[in-house]
């Protein structure tokens, strides 16, 4: 089809159309794809860097203006499909076929990191991502409650753990492994070698994100974590009131020493109880992006009692929606972050 009369002009419209967060047009980055002229619609694919891209309105909107502008064409026809950058140092390190590895973490306990992480994973594979779940919080590994997983263990092929699969996300916690009654107490180098094994020894396959849920505060876990692995970035979750927030620009203040992007913060259990503004101010002093508020709600903690996030539960709750909102969020900033990274395979080149 390249041979149309139109080809070429309206290829060169799509090069004016620029993406949002990218800061470049489209043809430039290689997103455009597929291009056909039928009649008087113009047809093509806009390959995104996350299936979960805040702005396809935007940019489907912003393409029919300027392919419409070409004599001849009356309206487009757009196909959406996503290739999630792939962190280069990540294949470099361990070889394993994981694109983005994405940290959750915060200044102190019950502040709802996990709660985050499974509502993040969960709502990022409704998207249409490929994603895995790695609960780090080896002493209180609550990730298997909050996905409805607390009996069975994990298959073992090829000498290989294989995670369990739910809600469309791939999970492996120590919860799996061990025996509730015999809590394990992991510390330096254990610990370090078990973050590692839940990488090398576990059959992740090919993930788009992989969220690891971290203990609370700023010891062992999140420093292993961080020398086991390159991570791309880290969400941290804090509270609206103030001590947590002191306990979040801790945290901050650790993935800065440790190299490590701050996608952002989010501002966990907001609402009448602890009000709200906390994270945003936190995020402003530190310069860092706010990734918004998730509302103090019932239905959150029962959404993770019952082993159904609410983002699954309740799909209209305001909370389910600022998960939703959320995670598409989180996904433009590992984009941004990735497109800003040097060592990122460029988008025309992954297979
Ligand atoms: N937005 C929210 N609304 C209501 N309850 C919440 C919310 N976020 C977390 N919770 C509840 O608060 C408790 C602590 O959350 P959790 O995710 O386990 O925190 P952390 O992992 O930081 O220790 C849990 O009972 C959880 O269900
Ligand atoms: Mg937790």
């Amino acid at each position: 089809m390249a041979n149309h009369p139109l080809y070429d002009q309206v290829m060169k419209a799509l090069g004016t159309v620029i993406e949002p967060e990218l800061h470049k047009d489209l043809v430039t980055l290689n997103m455009v794809r597929d291009l056909s002229i039928e009649g008087d619609v113009a047809k093509f694919t806009i390959v995104l860097t996350t299936p979960a891209c805040p702005l396809k309105d935007v940019i489907a909107g912003a393409a029919r203006v300027a392919v419409t502008k070409v004599p001849g064409i009356r309206a487009i026809d757009v196909k959406w499909d996503a290739n999630v950058p792939t962190d280069r140092r990540v294949h470099g390190r361990m070889n394993l076929p994981l694109r983005n590895i994405l940290a959750v973490g915060s200044g102190k306990g019950g502040v709802g990191k996990t709660t985050v992480s499974v509502n993040l994973a969960v709502a990022l594979a409704l998207e249409g991502a490929k994603v895995g779940l790695m609960d780090a919080d080896i002493l209180t590994p609550n990730v298997p409650m909050m996905i409805g997983l607390q009996h069975g263990r994990p298959k073992v092929s090829d000498g290989k753990m294989v995670p369990f699969e739910v809600y469309g996300v791939k999970a492996i916690s120590m919860g799996f492994l061990t025996d509730p009654d015999k809590p394990l107490i992991l510390r330096g180098p254990m610990l370090h070698s078990a973050i590692r094994q839940f990488f090398q020894d576990v059959e992740w396959g090919d993930l788009d994100y992989m969220i690891v849920d971290l203990p609370p505060g700023t010891g062992d876990a999140p420093l292993s974590l961080a020398q086991s692995v390159p991570l791309t970035g880290a969400v941290v979750v804090s509270q609206p009131q103030d001590v947590a927030v002191g306990d979040a620009l801790r945290s901050i203040a650790m993935y800065e020493e440790l190299n490590v992007p701050i996608l952002g913060v989010v501002e966990n259990m907001a609402g009448d109880l602890f009000g709200s503004g906390g994270g945003e101010k936190l995020a402003k002093n530190k310069n860092v992006p706010f990734l918004g508020r998730i509302p103090l709600e019932a239905e959150v903690r029962k959404g993770g009692d019952y082993g159904r996030p609410v983002v699954l539960s309740m799909p209209d709750s305001a909370a389910a929606k600022a998960f939703r909102q959320l995670a598409r969020d989180v996904a433009a900033r590992v984009s941004v972050v990735q497109f800003q990274n040097a060592d990122v395979i460029p988008l025309n080149v992954i297979g």
